[in-house]
């Protein structure tokens, strides 16, 4: 019961504060294993993302561990989440983000404005300086941008709706064949042009996907439809 207040009051708070690019961690004590324990503690440090989205990051990490390809997330902002892929995996991972805040917002964007979540990149480089698997990326990711050749995992949290658009179309066709993205920003009022970019990608290409609890959206590749 006083678990459920907590969490309730963490809600309303939390609702103000991630717009502002901060997040009060509060971590429901049944979630996840020993090691998801442990490296939500670093992660919920310096992310914007529930300790109940990083589970689910963590959960499509483990179960594409065996599959073949590299790990990238587009939206680093800190490296909360990236952190916790750190964690999760072995792999080599790739971490894209301007380091400089979000680029400029579109007519489908309702919230987010240029330079949102600007950050000092010497002390997110910092925090990954002593694993050489990390590769920071620094720079718009656009069309141009260069992806590992492979994808196991991707997790895209890019608030803004061109920057979600070319972020699925093209961590989608790097991806393996059973290998899983998830969007972080589908479920949020913030976050109207993400959603909008997830529908049309989804349309487009005659995908499913799965709306979770979380406000994140999960897509498998080669689960199109005719
Ligand atoms: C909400 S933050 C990411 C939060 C982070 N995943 C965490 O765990 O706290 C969104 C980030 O996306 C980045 N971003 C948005 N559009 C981008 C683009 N086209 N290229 C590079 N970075 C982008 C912004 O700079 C910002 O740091």
């Amino acid at each position: 019961m006083k678990s459920i207040l907590l969490e309730k009051i963490g809600d309303t708070v939390n609702g103000l504060l991630i717009p502002l690019g901060y997040r009060l961690a509060i971590l429901n004590t049944t979630l996840g294993n020993h090691s998801f324990k442990k490296a939500v503690k670093k992660a919920t440090k310096i992310s914007v993302i529930s300790p109940e989205a990083l589970w689910h990051i963590w959960s499509c990490i483990k179960a594409t561990e065996d599959l073949r390809g590299s790990i990238v997330e587009i939206g680093v902002y800190k490296g909360g989440s990236l952190k916790l892929m750190e964690y999760a995996t072995n792999k080599v991972i790739y971490g894209f983000d301007t380091f400089e805040g979000m680029p400029k917002e579109t007519k489908e964007d309702n919230y987010h404005k240029k330079g949102d979540f600007s950050v000092e990149f010497k002390n997110v480089k910092r925090a990954f300086s002593n694993n050489n698997s990390v590769n920071l990326v620094k720079g718009l990711f656009n069309k141009e941008s260069i992806l590992p050749e492979i994808i196991s995992f991707g997790h895209i949290d890019v608030d803004l709706y061109s920057s979600t658009k070319v972020s699925l179309e093209k961590v989608y066709d790097r991806l393996c064949e059973g290998g899983l993205i998830i969007v972080d920003d589908y479920g949020f009022r913030t976050t109207k042009g993400a959603r909008k970019a997830v529908k049309e990608f989804l349309h487009n290409r005659k995908i499913i996907g799965v709306e979770l609890n979380t406000g994140q959206f999960l897509i498998q590749k080669n689960s199109s439809y005719e």
